[in-house]
């Protein structure tokens, strides 16, 4: 099993570019389904998630073509309509497929996904919406069986913007009867997206990005080319780095709307941005100081940031409150965090941040995606080093995340 080592580094300095967003390419390769024909995806980012996606869609009969960052993907044929527990084990992403496959084979069979470690994650919104939009929906021995004649438009509200049932629900409704409103929906950037890359088909979806999504159905899709948005919690990943070493350099290929809450929470503790076109500069080479912070839907603060920011409140003078409101149980980063030297406690669904901390490298491990990322960053200003397991969960959501912060000047290496 491989590991990332990390000795204490300088301030970082330079640029780093992102990568396609890994949470916009999975609902979109998975809406390829809706369309016959050969759907042509630029900057889908070579991540394990995203591999797992494709080899579900060629066993779904999905011709999958990658040359580089562009994957060209013909659905001319569809003759599957299950995803079995193998594949939804491996990668929550893999319920997107569920709306896909009911619209296009008129049914579908999905392993429960389950539990996962940063909370339960309960499938009821899609399920519901799913229900509404006239499918049959049957839910036991471990297996969601979805089936319809035809869809049929309907008004839906979310009882929480759930990102993964907005999803779901607008590629349902794309193909369906008539119309469909989303109330209560996510507005995350990668939902408008999905939206910009089905309208590019010819749907018919506006309001994306605000909290009602109109959806009226259309007869078919009509293959495209797309290029798919980069991924702000990379981009937020990397100017959490330059922050917890006190760095200054810029991120290219982002969109800084994208970044509008990490970047207000950066600037409000001392840290000076700047927004270009399509990039971000940081300078934190003053010291920062601590900041409160609640998790919330977009545009809130991102919970995919909130690890990152428990490792740079460590850093930072003063007390910093995080309330995390999105997941019941996002704060596996903090026990391995305080074996780093961090004085983190947890009450409920917050923590407090005492800092500054002299943090000291320990061996750690990741057990979920963005505590992995919090512990590469802690690593980066611990004095000695740090040897993190558990980098598989890290591979899911950054690609050349080690050779990325190397070139930054960071002490950082894969084993
Ligand atoms: C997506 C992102 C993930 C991000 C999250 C929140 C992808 C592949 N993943 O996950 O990185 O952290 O959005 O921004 O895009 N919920 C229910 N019932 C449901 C669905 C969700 O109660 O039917 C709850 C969840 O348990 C959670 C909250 O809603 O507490 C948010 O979940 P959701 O927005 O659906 O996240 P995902 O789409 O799973």
């Amino acid at each position: 099993m491989s590991k990332i080592i990390i000795k204490k580094s300088d301030p970082l300095c330079g640029s780093v570019s992102c990568s396609g967003s890994k949470n916009a390419a999975l609902p979109i390769l998975a809406s390829t389904i809706l369309t016959k024909g050969t759907s042509t995806l630029f900057n889908i980012p070579a991540l394990t998630d995203i591999e797992h996606m494709l080899y579900i869609l060629r066993e779904l009969g999905g011709k999958c073509t990658r040359f580089a960052d562009r994957v060209d993907i013909d659905f001319t044929e569809c003759h599957g309509y299950c995803a079995p527990y193998e594949s939804v084990s491996k990668f929550r992403g893999s319920f997107l497929l569920a709306a896909p496959l009911l619209a296009r084979m008129g049914r579908a069979r999905i392993s429960m996904p389950g539990g996962c470690p940063i909370g339960n994650r309960p499938i009821d919104l899609h399920l519901k919406g799913f229900a509404a939009l006239g499918a049959e929906v049957e839910n036991g021995h471990g297996f969601v069986d979805l089936s319809c004649k035809k869809l049929k438009g309907a008004k839906i509200y979310l009882d929480f913007p759930s990102v993964g049932a907005t999803e779901n629900l607008i590629m349902a409704a794309v193909l369906a009867e008539g119309e469909t409103v989303i109330e209560n929906a996510a507005a995350e950037p990668e939902i408008t997206d999905l939206a910009d890359f089905l309208n590019a088909q010819g749907a018919s979806i506006s309001g994306m990005g605000s909290d009602t999504i109109t959806i009226c159905g259309v007869k078919e899709l009509t293959p495209a080319s797309y290029r798919i948005i980069s991924d702000r919690i990379e981009a937020g990943t990397f100017m959490s780095a330059f922050a917890i070493t006190g760095g200054s350099g810029s991120i290219l290929n982002v969109n800084p709307l994208h970044l509008k809450p990490v970047t207000a929470k950066l600037s409000e503790m001392g840290a000076v941005i700047t927004e270009h076109e399509s990039s971000v500069s940081i300078d934190a080479s003053r010291p920062l100081s601590s900041a409160n912070i609640k998790t919330l839907p977009f545009p809130g603060f991102p919970t995919d940031m909130q690890a990152q920011f428990s490792a740079l409140l460590c850093e930072t003078e003063g007390t910093g409150i995080i309330v995390e409101t999105v997941f019941e149980n996002r704060f596996l980063h903090i026990g391995e965090l305080n074996r780093m030297g961090a004085n983190i406690r947890i009450d409920g669904r917050s923590s407090v941040i005492e800092g500054p901390q002299k943090l000291s490298g320990a061996k750690v491990t990741a057990f979920d995606l963005r505590g992995g990322a919090s512990l590469v960053l802690a690593g980066l200003c611990a004095s000695g080093e740090t040897e993190i397991s558990g980098v598989e969960h890290i591979e899911r959501g950054y690609e050349h995340l080690c050779e990325k912060i190397s070139s930054l000047g960071g002490n950082i290496f894969l084993d």
